[in-house]
């Protein structure tokens, strides 16, 4: 029996309507949330997703503030601008699209970021907090595919989740999300031994590697739940996921498709995120 094919978009437009609705009694009460977003050089991957976060505050209500910036600007430079909008009163959210230049520091721009305006929750602070269940900023792609799986009503409590995959901004969060809807967690990664032996036990797989197709049948317990969330281009332009989805989806019960899956989810939890930001800081 083939699976069910999670419509990310569909989930994504229904939270997007909750935000709008909340965003739009703010503004009656003369608040409007804001983001800034800083996007350095001129990487066509990067232009699109900014792009998308511009297109998703201003669907939603979100102020939103882009700066453009050439890829040879310094690092003093982008840390000043940073603690600018630091405190900047118009703006409550603030994200720095990575990756960045190499002679930038990554990890200094994230610290630079305060952890109140952290809507991306790459922030040491937000990432501790998140570790152990306080109130925090969550990483939105994790937060987003935790979402997802919760509004197809797919229990979380109890099951074998298994992660492949261990970035700092998707596998380690993810599986720490997992944890705290009490999943029983595994993640695997390029040491991890008999790998197919593994996720074969995953009641929800979640494969977050970016290697094209890498993921099959052999791999998939049927009847199993399959985040795909790998966003790979291939040489005809063509996006795809990490996960062969059709064979994969002869035997899982639910899948997400590469577009139109986890994606969607990401930037709207980001304007989920500056909607909180934006009503800590009206309070
Ligand atoms: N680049 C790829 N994904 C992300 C993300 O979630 N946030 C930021 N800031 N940059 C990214």
């Amino acid at each position: 029996m083939s699976a069910i094919v999670i419509d990310g978009k569909q989930i994504a437009r229904d939270i997007r309507e909750e935000i709008k609705n909340e965003v739009a009694e703010l503004q009656q009460q003369g608040f409007r949330p804001g983001l800034a977003v800083i996007l350095v050089g001129e990487d066509p991957g990067s232009q699109s997703y900014v792009k998308g976060k511009e297109k998703g505050c201003e669907e939603v209500g979100i102020y939103s503030r882009v700066i453009r910036k050439p890829d040879t600007i310094s690092q003093a430079e982008l840390l000043e601008m940073i603690e600018e909008l630091n405190a900047d009163e118009q703006i409550h959210g603030i994200l720095v699209q990575l990756p960045l230049p190499s002679h930038i520091s990554e990890q200094a721009v994230i610290d630079t970021i305060s952890p109140l305006k952290d809507v991306d929750g790459f922030t040491p602070i937000n990432i501790g907090n998140m570790l152990i269940g306080a109130e925090c900023f969550l990483p939105c792609t994790p937060h987003g595919i935790v979402e997802m799986v919760k509004r197809i009503g797919v229990p979380i409590a109890g099951k074998q989740v298994v992660v492949v995959g261990r970035s700092n901004i998707v596998g380690k969060p993810v599986s720490m999300l997992m944890l705290q809807e009490n999943a029983t967690v595994s993640i695997c990664h390029s040491k991890t031994e008999n790998l197919a032996g593994i996720t074969k036990q995953a009641d929800i797989l979640i494969v977050a590697v970016g290697r094209a197709k890498m993921i099959g049948a052999e791999h998939v317990k049927p009847g199993a739940v399959v985040i795909d969330v790998g966003v790979n281009r291939l040489e005809g332009k063509k996006l795809v996921g990490d996960v062969r989805f059709d064979e994969v989806k002869e035997i899982a019960s639910h899948i997400t498709p590469v577009p139109g899956g986890v994606g969607p989810m990401t930037i709207t939890m980001l304007l989920k995120n500056t909607l909180e930001a934006g009503k800590r800081a009206a309070k």
